[in-house]
């Protein structure tokens, strides 16, 4: 079967980016974006591409190229199923926070709304393709959903995991390592699949698109991603013991990152991991380990998260005790909200929690970042409801440089690696500030040497 026509139900951060590479590199391929959210439709179409809802390096010059040519957002959800021979299922899956699997499985519903929407509106045989991460055997249920509309049209479901990450989307879809497409074994599930890829290999080298099973499509996906959050943990683990001993944790990173084995990547000690994906993706793998009475599995893979838990608790501890074990009408300035840089994505950042566990100790924070609004901040502090919304917004002052953020404050935290921080006029800012001055470097990016010689007192991680 040859697309023409694709559809794809979810504008976010995985949606959005995805389709308008499709769009750029497909140019015979229509590509709708639908969502339910009015606003971030009306964002999305926002003549400035400036002014699209989410902030990726090169994306606004894809959108602008390719919409209105042949990418095109809509909220008339039932006209692109009814057209598209490809949908694409970009909804958000956030972790379960009622009922059973609470605060651990991945909430679904979304997932089903949109099944049974296309049972409803389709009227032709269609491949739907899973673009959102889930839990193994989803596909499962969505081809129950599908399949007993009694109408007579044919579905094929196929897994399709979005390994790009956040900050580096264009490039990631541009160049992605493989392309996984899981896919049934049957005839029509082998078409289907080779229809999925042929919409890939128009920029895509074939070598690198992989086909699997759904299930081993749909694991693959939680796989990789526990994986790369474990190394993480496993970094940060050893940057407590760093701490300890007088070892450096950039030393040690370096010097196992050299081995051929374990690699360079994803071994650069942090405030801890944030992110739509990780946290979620790992309780998800606990959960279906728990449920399958797994539970050396789910312990194991549940070890990362506390882990992570622990490094954010631990840099906000740090910066209590090292503040004269009080930090009570201080004002400790945040550089940087977003869970990493060159996004406007606050989903789990580390900052989020830091910021709560200061605003407990009575502490007044201030914020800059570059991309991430004082709205945002604050309904992500209102969504842990610690405390009324009132006494969030009494302790964060949000500011819009870097320097009017820092001008009498106790102490600076790097919670985001943005690189514009590598390059402030550091004695500048050591001026305005209360002495003695401190840094705490949560992402180790800052020349703590350079610091110290200014007369600042550092704390990086790991060292
Ligand atoms: C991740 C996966 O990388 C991607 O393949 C998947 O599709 C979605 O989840 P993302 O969450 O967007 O992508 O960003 P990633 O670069 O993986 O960073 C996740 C978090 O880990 C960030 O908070 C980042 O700052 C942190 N991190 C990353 C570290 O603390 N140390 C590292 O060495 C790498
Ligand atoms: P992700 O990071 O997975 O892309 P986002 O939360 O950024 O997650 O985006 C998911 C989008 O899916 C949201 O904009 C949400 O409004 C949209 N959405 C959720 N359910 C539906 C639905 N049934 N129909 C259309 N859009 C939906």
């Amino acid at each position: 079967m040859k697309i023409t026509k694709i559809c794809c139900i979810g504008a976010g951060y995985v949606g959005g980016p995805t389709m308008a590479v499709i769009a750029q590199k497909c140019p015979h391929i229509q590509v709708t974006v639908v969502d339910l959210n009015e606003q971030r439709i009306a964002d999305w179409n926002d003549p400035n591409p400036e002014n699209i809802p989410i902030y990726e390096p090169g994306l606004s010059e894809i959108v602008s190229e390719a919409r209105g040519r042949n990418l095109f957002f809509s909220t008339d959800v039932d006209k692109a199923i009814d057209e598209a021979q490809m949908i694409f299922i970009s909804v958000n899956t956030p972790t379960k926070t009622y009922g059973k699997g609470k605060g651990m499985a991945a909430d679904l519903k979304f997932i089903e709304l949109c099944a049974r929407q296309i049972a409803r509106v389709a009227k032709q045989n269609k491949i739907v393709v899973e673009k959102s991460t889930l839990p193994v055997r989803t596909a499962e249920a969505i081809k129950s959903i599908l399949d007993n509309t009694g109408n007579g049209v044919q579905f094929q479901i196929l897994s399709n995991p979005e390994f790009l990450a956040e900050g580096t989307a264009v490039t990631d879809l541009l160049n992605p390592d493989r392309i996984l497409i899981g896919g049934d074994t049957t005839p029509e599930g082998q078409e289907a699949i080779q229809a999925l890829v042929d919409v890939y290999a128009n920029w895509v080298n074939i070598d690198k698109i992989l086909t699997t099973n759904v299930w081993s499509s749909e694991l693959s996906k939680l796989t990789a991603n526990a994986f790369l959050a474990q190394r993480i943990s496993s970094i940060n683990a050893m940057s407590e013991l760093c701490e300890k001993t007088g070892a450096d944790v950039n030393e040690v990173a370096r010097a196992i990152g050299m081995d051929s084995r374990i690699g360079p990547k994803f071994l650069k000690a942090s405030v801890g991991f944030g992110g739509s994906c990780f946290q979620k993706d790992i309780l998800n793998l606990v959960y279906i380990a728990k449920s399958y009475g797994l539970n050396e599995v789910a312990d194991y893979w549940e070890q990362v998260i506390i882990m992570n838990d622990h490094q954010k608790r631990r840099f906000s501890n740090k910066i209590v005790q090292t503040l004269y074990n009080t930090v009570a009408d201080k004002k400790i300035t945040f550089l940087g909200w977003a869970f990493k840089k060159d996004t406007n994505d606050t989903r789990e950042s580390a900052a989020i929690y830091v910021a709560d566990d200061l605003i407990n100790e009575q502490a007044k924070i201030s914020v800059y970042d570059p991309k991430v609004s004082r709205n945002k901040m604050l309904s992500d502090l209102n969504y842990l409801e610690t405390r009324i919304e009132a006494e969030n917004s009494n302790a964060l002052n949000v500011f819009d440089n870097a320097y009017e953020a820092c001008k009498n404050s106790h102490a600076i935290a790097v919670l985001t690696e943005w690189d514009e921080f590598t390059t402030y006029d550091w004695k500048k800012i050591y001026d305005s500030m209360h002495k003695p001055a401190f840094v705490f470097d949560g992402r180790n990016i800052l020349n703590g040497k350079e610091l110290e010689s200014i007369g600042f007192v550092y704390n990086g991680i790991g060292s």
